[in-house]
């Protein structure tokens, strides 16, 4: 068995969709979500799945305890999901290419430090990009630079706002990243 660790800072939509595709399957779960803000509407989506899920400040976060843990828990893989903080190193070291992030854009564009959610999409709009998308990425030392697991495009029309071209990104993210998690999983373990 697979075991995923959830790693979620917000509203958690791309959690509750990664729990429900791992549900009934066969060699991979989704052991628990970790999250870095105690009012995230994703402790509620957790609860509501019945996964264990739990708050962690920036002290703990940045401890190699909160690796050894995770190990201690039999956590296999780490999943970003609109994660906001920066990966310690000691959590690379404990998952090395076992961790991967889904940023909201085509990168290298509209990435790096701050670039988080819907200052991403307003950056897009206000850039007058024509078209953006998804990158599921490995996760390194620096932030959105890890190799690429997948990307996937949409279009950015005139009368698009952020609001528009975020729905239009949170449906690729609904459709790939389920699917690419299962197949990172699967093709580093064979
Ligand atoms: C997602 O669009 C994800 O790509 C983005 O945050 C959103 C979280 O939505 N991640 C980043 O911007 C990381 N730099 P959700 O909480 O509804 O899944």
């Amino acid at each position: 068995m697979y075991n995923i660790a959830i790693l979620a800072s917000g509203s958690g939509s791309n959690a509750e969709n990664i729990i429900r595709y791992f549900k009934e399957h066969a060699t991979i779960r989704v052991a628990e979500v970790l999250t870095n803000k105690s009012d995230a509407y994703v402790l509620e989506r957790a609860a509501k799945l019945h996964v264990p899920a739990r708050v962690f400040n920036k002290e703990e976060f940045t401890s190699p305890s909160f690796s050894e843990r995770l190990i201690r828990e039999g956590i296999t893989h780490v999943v970003l999901a609109g994660f906001l903080w920066l990966v310690p190193q000691h959590l690379i070291a404990a998952f090395p290419d076992r961790i991967v992030n889904i940023h909201p854009a085509l990168l290298p564009k509209f990435g790096g430090k701050g670039m988080y959610g819907g200052k991403v999409h307003e950056s897009v709009v206000a850039a007058g990009e024509k078209e953006t998308g998804i990158t599921i990425h490995l996760v390194n030392e620096e932030y959105d630079k890890g190799i690429h697991l997948l990307q996937a495009s949409c279009t950015v029309v005139a009368d698009d706002t952020a609001d528009t071209v975020a729905a239009k990104v949170h449906d690729l993210e609904y459709e790939h990243f389920p699917r690419t998690i299962e197949n990172w999983i699967i093709q580093t373990q064979s």
